[in-house]
């Protein structure tokens, strides 16, 4: 039996931070992972250069079924002391736009941050572990994995959500959760990409398929974004879409600005004016690429030059342009979704430490409660502070 005063199960984002931070208050932490390789979403992230943090993180940028939840811990470590720690490594970064730190260089230099200073600290981490058993006992806990029997004081569940399961995800902490009396809410994939079935729509977008349009406003039950859009050959995706995918349930239709800096409508009537006899195709092209153009006349409208259209029609696009209403079918699911939606209920969860109010010594950090961030970098900053929430006391 091996014998630690805090196990943690899953050696990613929030279970690192978690680590690190037990071990340089000096206790004893061995981090267990089912993967053959600690931090593999790290590594994929921000398209191979970790969006690590945001600088204007705040509360608003989380779902949660109880948005309290996660304000005690993000106050307490901020996007501000995780760059303090970029910084002393000499991480080179940048901000991409809208407060979204990046890496200059690669994701790799992040999760070598974090190792280090496991490593430092004396936390130690060992793959390839899937347990097979918890059983709570005496005042902490004994763990089986084919192999070994270890026994800790505190344990904290990190293993993360539901999202790409080729990268080492599974449902293993909701189990856990509910062995120990937890409820887990409802999950979904969030920043996801959608689909779209509907075949007349399909064929429009897959003609379009790697255009981008910017800046297009996206709306779905009150809640709305201002980033691109990127037509895929079974859908929609880009940064706009992947952030109202998290608050979009099947069957709701999303609106869609095309052309968000302006009354399309009014753009029209002053261009009819100023320009009787241009096509509307020709206009168009303008403001969206000429193929973009030509698609919209195909599927949408007729392109005749603009002083055959009436008042009425001209406003008929307008509106169409400003507000694009369309159903997805459905979203590309965990295959490809940043988060997973939902998770352990954080009303059983102290917000403070993090610690379960159902077993005393259990934790719960980072995705697999039921707290997820906009794109954006805000997931990592949940997983560094929350981390570091319940390694300050376990
Ligand atoms: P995480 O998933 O990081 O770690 C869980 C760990 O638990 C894994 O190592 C896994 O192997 C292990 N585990 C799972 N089941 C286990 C079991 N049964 N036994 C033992 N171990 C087990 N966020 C952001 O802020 N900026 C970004 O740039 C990106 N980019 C991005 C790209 C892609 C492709 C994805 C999928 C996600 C992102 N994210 C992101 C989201 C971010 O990666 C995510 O929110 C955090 O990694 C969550 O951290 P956790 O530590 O909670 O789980």
């Amino acid at each position: 039996m091996r014998v630690v005063d805090v196990i943690i199960i899953g050696a990613g984002a929030a279970g690192l931070m978690c680590a690190l931070t037990a071990a340089q208050r000096g206790r004893k932490v061995l981090v267990l992972d089912h993967a053959n390789k600690a931090g593999k979403k790290i590594l994929m992230s921000g398209g191979g250069r970790c969006n690590f943090t945001n600088m204007y993180t705040e509360p608003e940028n989380f779902l949660s079924t109880n948005p309290h939840f996660c304000k005690s811990a993000l106050a307490r470590y901020t996007q501000w002391d995780f760059l303090a720690m970029v910084q002393r490594h000499q991480i080179p970064y940048h901000e991409k736009k809208l407060g979204q730190l990046f890496c200059d260089n690669k994701a790799s230099d992040i999760l070598t941050m974090l190792l280090q200073e496991c490593a430092e600290a004396g936390a130690r981490i060992q793959l390839n572990t899937p347990i097979t058993a918890i059983q709570a006992q005496g005042d902490g806990f004994v763990l089986h994995s084919n192999q070994h029997s270890f026994h800790c004081t505190s344990l904290v569940i990190a293993s993360g959500g539901l999202s790409i399961p080729t990268l080492g995800a599974t449902g293993y902490g909701y189990q856990v959760a509910e062995q120990f009396g937890h409820s887990i809410l409802p999950t979904r994939a969030g920043l996801v990409p959608f689909t779209i079935t509907d075949p007349q729509l399909k064929a429009f977008c897959s003609a379009l398929s790697g255009t981008s349009v910017n800046d297009c406003v996206v709306a779905c039950n009150d809640q709305s974004f201002k980033e691109d859009l990127l037509f895929t050959h079974r859908g929609l995706s880009g940064p706009v879409i992947l952030q109202i995918s998290s608050y979009w349930q099947p069957g709701d239709s999303i609106s869609i600005d095309l052309i968000s800096d302006r009354d399309a409508g009014a753009w029209l009537i002053e261009q009819q004016a100023q320009h009787p006899n241009m096509e509307l195709r020709t206009l168009l092209s303008e403001v969206f690429t000429r193929k973009m153009a030509q698609l919209l006349c195909e599927h949408w409208f007729n392109s005749t030059p603009l002083k055959q259209y009436n008042a009425k029609q001209l406003a008929d696009i307008g509106r169409k342009l400003n507000n694009w209403q369309l159903v997805p079918a459905g979203t590309e699911g965990y295959r490809t979704a940043e988060v997973t939606l939902g998770g352990i209920d954080t009303q059983e969860v102290s917000s403070k430490t993090m610690e379960s109010k159902k077993q005393k010594g259990l934790y719960f950090i980072g995705e697999v409660l039921d707290v997820s961030g906009h794109l954006g970098g805000f997931n990592f900053q949940w997983a560094w502070a929350s981390g570091h929430a319940a390694g300050e006391v376990v």
